[in-house]
């Protein structure tokens, strides 16, 4: 019994990998291409754990996929690799096709092969699970209910495009020639690995760097924030009990406007980590909107709590303060990152070799 888990040196994928791992000793696979965003630091706990494998590699690589498959034999791929910054893609649209669309139909078509000459249980319980998100779903209006799994396909980035054409792909691979796929579609997550370009790691790095803390347009975008060990409990749960060809939204009943998170995080920084300069909050600066911003995502999470008892266990005040803290307590892998060390440090270490 293996996972191959896809995109694990990444935010939300190496707190899956350290999770899983943390509570069974079925071994994990990880393929990643280590982009910018992919950063073997976050893995750096299972170094020398004989349980974990970690490989550098590109999913749209269909050779390699075939031969991980063929080498691991793994009851599910878990795959969280993707292309995940929307600012980015309205920057350069042309990686989020390639890795979002190109790399999951790849992913698809290599495990169709590799389920298909599979026989008898193994056969049966073979799982592709699709990490996506609530943007496909585009945005809501202030008194709109929250998206159910059976709301319309409505992307409004290049970015949430390219999700959306994943998940038709998934979809269809299912539809069409059986291949037993799951699909969760999950809103923002927070937690500790949390790349700083998205917006609560950019806010606190930038307040202890005394930085302006850019808030875009009016501040009043909605997004429904779920802390990321219960995302990663959430696709555990899907990928245990989850029926075949189904979608399930994980959130976590957290709808907060954009401001009020810049003001949580500030607050908790003026009491765990005070600035003679002054209140946190003077550092908020409003600067020009998103292109096409999304004014507001809601999950509606009743299925997977319906059919397989998920809930998440932490609030948005428990999740954030231990958030904040990490970063505070993570002062070095802060610093890796926003140097570029990070990458420095991985070929020194790595180099091009695979690492256990
Ligand atoms: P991330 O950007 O932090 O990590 C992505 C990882 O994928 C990185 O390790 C990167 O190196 C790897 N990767 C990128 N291109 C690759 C390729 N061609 N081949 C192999 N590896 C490649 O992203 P994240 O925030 O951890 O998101 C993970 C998944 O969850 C994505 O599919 C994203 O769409 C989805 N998701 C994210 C959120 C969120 O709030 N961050 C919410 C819902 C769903
Ligand atoms: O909803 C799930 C999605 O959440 C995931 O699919 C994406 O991979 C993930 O990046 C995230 O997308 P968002 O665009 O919602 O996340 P981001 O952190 O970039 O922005 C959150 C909100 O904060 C958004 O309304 C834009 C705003 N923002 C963001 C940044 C980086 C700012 O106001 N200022 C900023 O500097």
């Amino acid at each position: 019994m293996t996972l191959l888990v896809t995109g694990g040196a990444g935010f939300i994928g190496s707190n899956f990998v350290l999770d899983w791992l943390g509570q069974s000793d079925e071994p994990v696979v990880t393929l990643d291409a280590l982009t910018y965003a992919g950063n073997l630091a976050n893995l750096a706990g299972l170094r020398g754990d004989a349980r974990h494998t970690f490989v550098h590699g590109d999913i749209c690589d269909r050779a390699l996929v075939e031969s991980l498959l063929a080498q691991h034999r793994p009851r599910a791929v878990v795959h969280f690799a993707a292309e995940s910054h929307v600012d980015r893609s309205i920057h350069g649209p042309g990686a989020f096709m390639r890795t979002n669309i190109e790399g999951t139909y790849t992913l698809l078509e290599a495990a169709r092969a590799h389920w298909s000459a599979l026989g008898g249980a193994e056969r049966e319980a073979f799982r592709f699970l699709h990490v996506s998100t609530d943007e496909v779903y585009g945005s809501l209006g202030p008194g709109d209910a929250a998206f159910t799994e059976s709301h319309p396909y409505e992307p409004n980035s290049p970015y949430s495009a390219s999700k959306a054409a994943s998940d038709h792909l998934v979809r269809a691979w299912h539809h069409t020639y059986g291949l037993p796929v799951l699909t969760t579609n999950c809103s923002n997550n927070y937690g500790p690995f949390h790349f700083p370009e998205k917006l609560i790691p950019l806010m606190i790095v930038n307040a202890l760097a005394g930085k302006a803390l850019p808030v875009y347009g009016d501040g009043q975008q909605i997004r429904d924030w779920l802390y990321v060990r219960d995302h990663c409990s959430g696709i555990r749960a899907v990928l245990a009990g989850g029926r075949v060809g189904e979608t399930y939204n994980i959130g976590g009943w957290n709808e907060k406007a954009n401001l009020e998170i810049v003001r949580t995080v500030c607050a908790l920084l003026d009491e765990l980590r005070p600035d003679p300069q002054g209140p946190c909050a003077r550092l908020i600066t409003f600067v020009a909107d998103r292109p096409g911003h999304d004014r507001r995502y809601a999950i509606d999470a009743r299925k997977i709590e319906r059919e397989l008892g998920w809930r998440p266990a932490e609030t948005f005040e428990t999740g954030i303060r231990k958030t904040v803290q990490w970063y505070l307590d993570h002062a070095d892998w802060v610093a890796q990152v926003q140097s570029g060390a990070y990458r420095d440090w991985l070929a020194t270490q790595y180099g091009a070799r695979e690492a256990a």
